[in-house]
């Protein structure tokens, strides 16, 4: 392949994207990508490279190309290879001799460019390491057996499920999700009340619609500015709701004028990290009831959780009033655009009228193979696979924090892809920046701040565990360390 490319977020921990561009095999493409990495910055001295077996999984080629990649480039001075130490970024890449030189012309290869000369102050590196939240880990997409579905689910359907869809979603899925919600996460359903759509952000769109959540719905102090601007433009005003280690104060709904809805994340409060409070779990359905508004409820990452203290879904208490709001995007992977909606009996059809007469968002083959992956038992054998894997990650980012930064707190760690790390106050956005400069993506808690919250400001960074390719986690782990703010001492 002559202009073939590789995303080396793949590589080297996420948001580093080279561009293969070379011409000529992958063992040419990938020296000429990593001596352009580390002539630039974004490889800095001394970082060390994944192993080659990595590496060639995580590309999809031949270790050997790896492994002889490496070695022509310690050969030639931009990389060192140590025993124990593992293969690293030369301090200084000597330039070539002059008989490499003309070796290297011969053959049409590239010659390092000298180093150092570099005048006024330095850009922050472009990002080696992300540790951004949102993802789940992108390499253990269970890809033979959602294939093995594929096929089972292709190969069973009727007929008819290749004409238009119906906006319900299909019988099989419904029937599955039904079951499956009713037992993992206490939800009480039939399938008649279950609309499938392509995502907890697509719910959102439909419910706005359905005006039923204007003129102002409540949300949480702190959650995806994605979410609330998407309700602005449905014409909906958000109101924030204040927190604490409770979650939402949900005894204040009563108070909040013109507000018909209240959008929750009761399982683990998006981002800070806390299940809500029984208490009030109880007042936001009281609330609901008494008023004749709605609770959405969005349980976005409730199959993960790590205690033994199982938080089943709100609906449960009372549905009627509870919307359910659930989708794959943790569980599986954001790309498939698959969830579903749990509404009350006198919700469905009003649902469905704005949604439309046919099937217009989710492609009906991929909601009958996830049919037949929940079915066959895939599901929870993934889920439990990844409760596993993210419960390992979690706990190795908080031993790499009680050995380097004991005096920062994590919370939210009982449950989900992600963790908070309390900071001084004031030092957010150094701290921001600090992890910009050790080449590591990283969110504040700041940026998921409602803007009219009155709730105290929180100084915190917000770490997604479950994105990083399993060769990179070690060193995001050391980058974020790296960029913590030092104990502050009594003056
Ligand atoms: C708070 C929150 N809610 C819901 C979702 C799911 O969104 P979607 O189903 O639209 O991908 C996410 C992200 O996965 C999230 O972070």
């Amino acid at each position: 392949m002559a202009d073939s490319w590789v995303n080396s977020a793949e590589i080297l921990g996420s948001d580093l994207h080279l561009e293969l561009t070379r011409a000529g095999s992958r063992r040419t493409a990938l020296m000429a990508a990593l001596r352009e990495a580390i002539r630039d910055g974004r490889l800095a001295p001394d970082t060390r490279l994944p192993p080659y077996r990595s590496l060639a999984a995580d590309l999809g080629i031949a270790r050997n190309t790896v492994a002889d990649a490496y070695a022509e480039l310690v050969a030639e001075g931009w990389l060192t290879a140590r025993q124990g130490s593992g293969t690293r970024v030369a301090s200084r890449p000597a330039p070539p001799s002059p008989a490499r030189r003309a070796a290297r012309r011969a053959r049409g290869g590239q010659l390092p460019l000298p180093t150092g000369g570099r005048r006024g102050p330095r850009p922050a590196p472009r990002p080696v390491h992300s540790l951004l939240q949102g993802q789940p880990d992108a390499a253990s997409f269970p890809r033979a057996a959602w294939l093995a579905s594929a096929r089972r689910a292709l190969t069973a359907a009727p007929n008819e499920a290749f004409g238009p869809g119906d906006p319900r979603g299909r019988p099989e899925l419904r029937r599955a999700l039904a079951d499956y919600l009713a037992r993992a996460r206490g939800v009480r359903t039939d399938p008649e009340r279950i609309v499938v759509c392509s995502g907890f952000a697509h719910a959102l769109r439909l419910l706005g619609e359905t005006r039923l959540t204007r003129p102002r719905m409540a949300v949480e102090s702190y959650g995806l500015a994605f979410h609330r601007s998407l309700l602005r433009s449905a014409g909906i005003r958000t109101v924030p709701l204040p927190l604490d280690a409770d979650g939402a104060l949900t005894d204040g709904l009563a108070d909040l004028d013109g507000v018909r809805a209240a959008l929750l994340t009761p399982a683990h409060q998006f981002p800070t990290g806390g299940p809500l409070h029984p208490g009030r779990r109880a007042a936001a359905v009281a609330w609901a009831r008494e008023s004749g508004g709605l609770v959405l409820e969005d349980d976005y990452d409730g199959e993960f959780r790590y205690d033994r203290r199982p938080v089943g879904a709100v609906q449960g208490l009372d549905p009627d009033r509870v919307v359910y709001l659930g989708s794959v995007s943790k569980s599986l992977s954001p790309a498939l655009r698959l969830g579903w909606m749990v509404l009350p009996d006198h919700l469905v059809d009003r649902l469905l009228a704005v949604k439309g007469e046919r099937e217009g968002w989710t492609g009906v083959l991929d909601q009958l193979t996830l049919a037949d992956f929940i079915e066959s038992g895939g599901y929870d054998r993934h889920v439990r696979r990844m409760r596993q894997h993210y419960r390992r990650r979690r706990d190795q980012l908080v031993a790499a924090l009680a050995e380097h930064a004991p005096h920062i707190r994590v919370s939210g760690i009982a449950a989900g892809l992600h963790a908070v790390l309390e900071l001084p106050p004031g030092t957010e956005r150094s701290a921001l920046r600090a992890a910009a400069w050790q080449g590591l993506a990283l969110d504040g808690l700041g940026g998921y701040r409602h803007p009219e919250a009155t709730t105290p400001r929180l100084d915190g960074l917000v770490v997604g565990y479950a994105t990083p390719p399993e060769h990179s986690f070690a060193g995001a782990l050391d980058a974020l360390c790296r960029a913590l703010p030092p104990e502050q001492t009594a003056a």
